[in-house]
């Protein structure tokens, strides 16, 4: 495969259009590593990071692959210094501002996932825009899990089933998977087929702990900022040569 056919729109001819993953999630890590590796403060990993994501978007919209969630921010990114939380949720702030009409012009609907009521106002007021200004567009599905953990949406979930049972609105028997869905931040949202983790880590982070129950895993030692089409190309080409049994034989 040239480099100038995976740099074009059109998939590479050895993919098949029709076995492309639905949804593809991705696990963005990498960013300091690859600052560092240069010289550079973290932050210029997290910045260009964002081009990355924003080509990866264009990739599948390319490619016509309808759904992308990234993990921009977990429930555990707090404890990162201070200084770099701050420099994460303007950066998430400004990057929206500054996407938002592009996205519209490009037919993204964004959603975000997460606890997102402890976020700065500032942040959730772009959030809350970008979703209300593009929740009729058509084109690819693209959440953003942000203060997202997977065990908390779990526990939200179950709250809010239990306080339905407690007024007598649910029974426990009508407690099923589908019913159990609906109260998860993705409730509407097909599950991952194709979970892809940049720079090596073998882990699911707390991560869309239900939804990737089935989900393949595809790990790369590149670093999320050199993330680029030819390595997205890899990790489709992968993904089409397993054999997805979901339990049967
Ligand atoms: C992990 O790399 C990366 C993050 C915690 C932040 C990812 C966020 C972006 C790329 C911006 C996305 C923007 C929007 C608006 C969705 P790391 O810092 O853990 O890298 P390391 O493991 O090398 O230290």
């Amino acid at each position: 495969m040239t480099l100038k056919l995976i740099v074009s729109k059109d998939l590479p001819t050895d993919l098949d259009q029709i076995r492309l993953p639905k949804h593809v999630a991705i696990i963005m890590d990498g960013n300091g590593r690859w600052a560092k590796l240069r010289g550079l403060p973290r932050m210029m990993g997290h910045q260009r990071g964002v081009d990355t994501l924003k080509d990866l978007l264009r990739c599948c919209r390319d490619w016509r692959i309808p759904a992308l969630t990234a993990y921009a921010f977990s429930t555990e990114n707090w404890g990162r210094p201070l200084e770099e939380v701050k420099f994460l949720m303007t950066l998430f702030e400004r990057v929206l501002r500054r996407e938002l009409r592009e996205m519209m012009e490009e037919n993204v609907r964004i959603s975000f996932v997460g606890n997102l009521e402890v976020l700065p106002p500032s942040l959730q007021l772009e959030i809350n825009r970008s979703m209300n200004d593009t929740q009729d567009n058509t084109g690819i599905q693209f959440t953003v899990a942000t203060n997202y953990g997977g065990r908390q949406e779990i526990i939200q979930a179950c709250q809010t089933i239990a306080i339905q049972v407690q007024k007598g609105l649910l029974t426990p028997e009508e407690i099923n998977e589908s019913l159990f869905e609906r109260y998860l931040y993705t409730s509407g949202i097909t599950h991952p087929d194709l979970l892809i983790r940049t720079s090596g880590e073998m882990r699911i982070s707390n991560f869309l702990l239900w939804q990737l129950a089935y989900a393949e895993i595809y790990v790369t030692q590149t670093l999320w900022p050199d993330f680029n089409r030819e390595e997205f190309y890899k990790a489709l080409l992968a993904y089409q040569q397993r054999e997805r049994r979901f339990g049967k034989v």
